[in-house]
């Protein structure tokens, strides 16, 4: 059987034969192209997936939950999930394991960032209060201060994908990599998967030749970081965890002594998967939540929560699902590995309604949708904690780490993030002895930016020289 014929048997064989039937109208590059993408797709895997994730609207999940229990290093969050850690043993633990280079920075960056709107990958988005300094720029800053401080080369491991890989490589280049060497810097893309017509579960076309493909989501993390190599690469370097974060937080402590420590605590963590999150106060906000379901710890979106759950609060006062993830985890190199290989399967599909504009592969017609039409399935990597044996949960505090820029206005914006870095900023200012002018709602009244080079914390002020008070409405950068 010719590969073309084994190629339509198969898709014929998972209810997708319409993929192939224009394959001899397309020209010799462009067919051979479909081809190996066709071959790159889990065609077996594909009827169920579409039966399950597809067609099927999914069912609440929020059902037995109880609160997940949680740490803290303050006293004043402690309530019936929370309860109270020595931050000072942590903190040595985690700057250990700094100093004996156990640690790599992994920053996932793979993701379309459609709802932002900037022509370019995320971490190209000009960020920063005053500058306007890119995501990458910022977590190169805080990767050369730590560098400085713990007297290691770290490790910076960045998730792409197809659509921005390119792109973000050409970007380090063009800016020598922010002043780090480019061999500690290793970048590799995802998977993808294709987008689904949400009524038949066939697989759409973006154009003749290709298909509508995008990432498969976050939790592609794991087969990425052992088909690329990274986890290989790591272990023969010696690191033990991998720092996990975002790429839309500007806030996002890349390297936490802290957290680190708290993973590796045997007494409070099995060291395979450790996560931060920060307290919800209002029941409405659309953050997913950690709890605990059948004794499995995960993630719950926040469309699964009932009204009452959402707004139970406990004998504080205090929401009971309040635990708002926050995409900042630590994870050990051997459970990377093991969910690369055996685990992968239990990550599930989760589904996603789109908009997606499409065309007849037949006869070239584009379909540009006014309703959702579509369905993209992605992998989260927060269900991985259902796999690992004792996860712990850091609660940090929002103001000082969570700034995400994911959309153009409104909350979780540049706006909206600039303020919260310049509050923060500020806030550091004025522990520092400056007076920094505030506004009637309490933000402060103009644009603050601190490089991670010039501090990582207020503390670190305390030898920079410092104006006695800025200006109304000015901008401020040190
Ligand atoms: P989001 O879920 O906010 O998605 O990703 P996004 O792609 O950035 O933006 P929208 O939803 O299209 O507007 C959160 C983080 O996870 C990464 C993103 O790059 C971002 O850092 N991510 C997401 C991936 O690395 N791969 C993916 O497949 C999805």
């Amino acid at each position: 059987m010719s590969r073309f014929d084994s190629l339509r048997s198969q898709l014929e064989a998972c209810g997708q034969s319409h993929v192939s039937c224009h394959i001899d109208q397309l020209g010799t590059d462009a067919a051979e192209a479909l081809m190996r993408r066709i071959e790159s797709l889990p065609l077996a895997e594909l009827p169920s997936l579409i039966q399950q994730f597809v067609l099927t609207p999914p069912a609440c999940t929020g059902g037995d939950l109880q609160p997940a229990q949680c740490v803290s290093v303050d006293s004043r969050r402690v309530c019936e999930s929370v309860s109270l850690v020595d931050e000072s043993s942590l903190r040595l633990r985690g700057e250990s394991m700094l100093v004996e280079g156990k640690v790599a920075a992994f920053t996932v960056a793979g993701g379309q960032g459609t709802r932002l709107g900037w022509a370019g990958p995320k971490g190209t988005f000009p960020a920063s209060a005053v500058t306007g300094k890119p995501l990458f720029r910022l977590f190169a800053e805080q990767i050369m201060a730590a560098q400085q401080k713990w007297g290691r080369t770290i490790r910076w491991y960045i998730l792409t994908s197809e659509i921005n890989d390119a792109q973000t490589r050409a970007f380090f280049l063009d800016n020598r990599c922010f002043g780090l060497d480019r061999r500690q810097i290793m970048m590799f893309p995802q998977g993808v998967m294709p987008a689904f017509d949400m009524k038949t579960g066939q697989i759409l076309f973006e154009s003749q030749g290709e298909l509508a493909m995008s990432p498969n989501g976050h939790g592609g993390s794991f087969a990425a970081l052992l088909s690329s190599g990274a986890i290989d690469q790591m272990e023969g370097r010696g690191v033990e965890a991998i720092s996990y974060f975002q790429v839309d937080n500007p806030l996002a402590p890349v390297l936490d002594p802290v957290f680190l420590g708290l993973h590796a605590d045997e007494s409070l963590s099995s060291g395979e998967f450790t996560s931060k999150m920060v307290s919800k106060t209002d029941p409405a906000e659309k953050v997913g939540v950690f709890g605990s379901m059948n004794g499995r710890l995960g993630v719950v979106e926040y469309s699964d929560l009932s009204t009452e759950q959402a707004q139970s609060v406990d004998d504080s006062g205090r929401l009971r699902f309040a635990a708002g993830n926050v995409a900042m985890h630590i994870m050990s190199t051997d459970f990377a590995r093991r969910v690369a290989t055996a685990g992968q399967d239990d990550l599930p599909w989760h589904r996603a309604v789109k908009k997606v504009s499409c065309i007849d592969p037949k006869t070239g017609d584009r379909h540009v949708p006014d309703e959702p039409n579509a369905i993209k399935v992605e992998r989260f990597v927060f269900d991985a904690m259902g796999i690992a044996t004792q996860p712990a949960i850091l609660e940090v505090s929002r103001s000082a780490e969570f700034a995400p820029i994911k959309n153009a206005t409104g909350p979780d914006s540049a706006e909206s993030s600039k303020q919260m870095q310049s509050d923060l900023y500020g806030s550091w200012l004025e522990q520092a002895g400056v007076s920094v002018p505030r506004r009637d709602d309490g933000g402060v009244d103009g644009a603050i930016e601190i490089s991670p080079l010039t501090a990582m914390s207020a503390s670190d002020l305390e030898h920079v020289e410092l104006p006695s008070e800025l200006t109304r409405s000015g901008n401020f950068t040190c």
